[in-house]
């Protein structure tokens, strides 16, 4: 459903001598885009409504004829018929010139003691609100997906790495634990900026405040706020909830992204740790045995634009004096695109992680080179009352010498060991599996199974 342009002339009002262009028509209008914001600009009229019967500054029958009118425009918009005009501008006029239509002055009247200022400020963050919410659903849901892969495999050991360098040994279970920290972090950063959105602009009128006697805290409990906003130029002018929420998003896309690093690395066939769900990933129209992880890429290219929105409103903000300014309609799509991106990414992720086949023995094998094991026997030399930078030379100069040779740590004989460090003695080589390794990082936060069961089982209860 486009927006048209309309015959309707009257849309520019008596100030003027002459009407817009059709290019700065096109130029300052929103409708095309903040139309989607109609549920909320409904209750937000029905909301101020009752707040204006209940003072007494408009009939109740006039408030009955806007909720009836309401209700019909809800209904249009609905099954696709309300006829958007790009005359009218925005969502908010275009919806008040429809109620006019269908219940005459009493739609005129609903414009008393507020602006659309205070108005497109109190739609977007009931607009924000309900995404935030539908956002953080959504973290829920995936980090119950990861929860799952990690419980199937708290025992999977794969390389951990540290400068793409294998590193030590960890469970694969361990490493989606990070990646719950991380979304369990982005989820409480939008429950924190859920607070600051949920305030109430109405009552600021355009920017001073109006002269008619509101009850703006009725109009907050109507619609759900917890607080009104204290100052009314700051209630219409500011959009810092706005651009907070667009970085705590980024900071979603931004965990994502490197998420879909590690997918799209695990599954190139020379690592070969996993495999995705084809239904994620897409062929090459010349090269017959491809399987290209595209939803990973795309997540992570994704990423790019969100973080691009935030630094966007950054600067939209950042030159406007008090109060309102046009400016801010530029809000919009930024936060839109946001909001779209993130929860279809979410929405995918949470399917994906599901369709991840994990590899155990490429994991292991991959494991097994490298040395992985090197910091165990050096903590094992130090237990036995080596001084840990001599521990550490003992162990460097050991691998040295397996590198020349060829062939791990595990291949070396007791004696062989023995060249290395007196103190080594046959349970070294306990210490040297990778089961040994990663059970020995017992305490909270380590990659041990029974740690990372023990943390699933807290996320689980936490996430219930
Ligand atoms: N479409 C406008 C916006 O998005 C609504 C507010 C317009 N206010 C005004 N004084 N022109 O910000």
């Amino acid at each position: 459903m486009t927006a048209q342009l309309s015959k309707k002339s009257e849309a520019w009002s008596a100030r003027f001598s002459e009407p817009v262009s059709d290019l700065v028509k096109r130029y300052t209008a929103s409708v095309f885009f903040d139309k989607r914001m109609a549920d909320a600009d409904i209750q937000g009229s029905l909301a101020h409504a009752e707040m204006l019967a209940h003072q007494g500054i408009i009939s109740t029958q006039d408030h009955a004829d806007i909720q009836r009118g309401m209700a019909q425009i809800q209904a249009e918009i609905a099954a696709g018929k309300f006829e958007w005009m790009l005359d009218l501008e925005d969502v908010h006029l275009n919806i008040e010139k429809r109620l006019t239509e269908l219940v005459g002055d009493a739609g005129k009247r609903l414009h008393t003691g507020r602006s659309r200022n205070d108005q497109v400020a109190t739609d977007i963050r009931l607009y924000m609100r309900a995404a935030i919410d539908g956002i953080a659903g959504l973290l829920r849901d995936l980090r119950l997906a990861l929860l799952d892969l990690a419980e199937q495999h708290a025992d999977t050991i794969l390389p951990g790495f540290t400068h793409m360098q294998v590193a030590q040994p960890i469970t694969f279970g361990h490493h989606m634990l990070a990646y719950v920290e991380m979304f369990s972090r982005d989820a409480e950063r939008m429950t924190d900026c859920r607070k600051r959105v949920n305030r109430l602009p109405l009552g600021a009128a355009a920017l001073a405040g109006t002269t008619f006697p509101i009850d703006r805290e009725r109009v907050a409990k109507t619609l759900g706020f917890e607080e009104v906003c204290r100052n009314s130029l700051d209630a219409v002018s500011d959009r810092d909830f706005a651009i907070e929420f667009c970085a705590a998003a980024a900071l979603v896309m931004t965990h994502i992204s490197r998420m879909s690093e590690e997918l799209v690395i695990w599954m190139s066939p020379r690592v070969g740790f996993i495999d995705i769900a084809d239904r994620f990933c897409t062929g090459s129209s010349i090269m017959p045995q491809k399987k290209n992880p595209d939803v990973p890429e795309l997540a992570r290219g994704k990423t790019g634009r969100v973080n691009g929105h935030l630094i966007g409103l950054l600067t939209l903000m950042k030159g406007q004096p008090l109060a309102y300014n046009k400016d801010n309609q530029e809000d919009k799509e930024p936060l839109f695109d946001t909001v779209d991106t993130v929860t279809d990414t979410l929405r995918i992720f949470a399917d994906m992680a599901r369709g991840i086949t994990v590899k155990p023995e490429a994991m292991r094998a991959a494991a097994l080179q490298g040395y992985a094991t090197a910091t165990d026997l050096a903590d094992y030399l130090v237990k036995k009352g080596l001084p840990f930078r001599d521990a550490h030379e003992a162990v460097a100069r050991a691998v040295r010498a397996c590198e020349q040779r060829g062939g791990d740590l595990t291949d070396l004989s007791l004696d062989e060991m023995r060249t290395f460090s007196p103190l080594i003695e046959a349970d070294v080589f306990n210490v040297l599996t990778l089961e040994g390794s990663v059970a020995a990082r017992n305490h909270i936060g380590g990659t041990a199974p029974n740690q990372v069961r023990a943390a699933i089982a807290n996320w689980r209860a936490q996430l219930a």
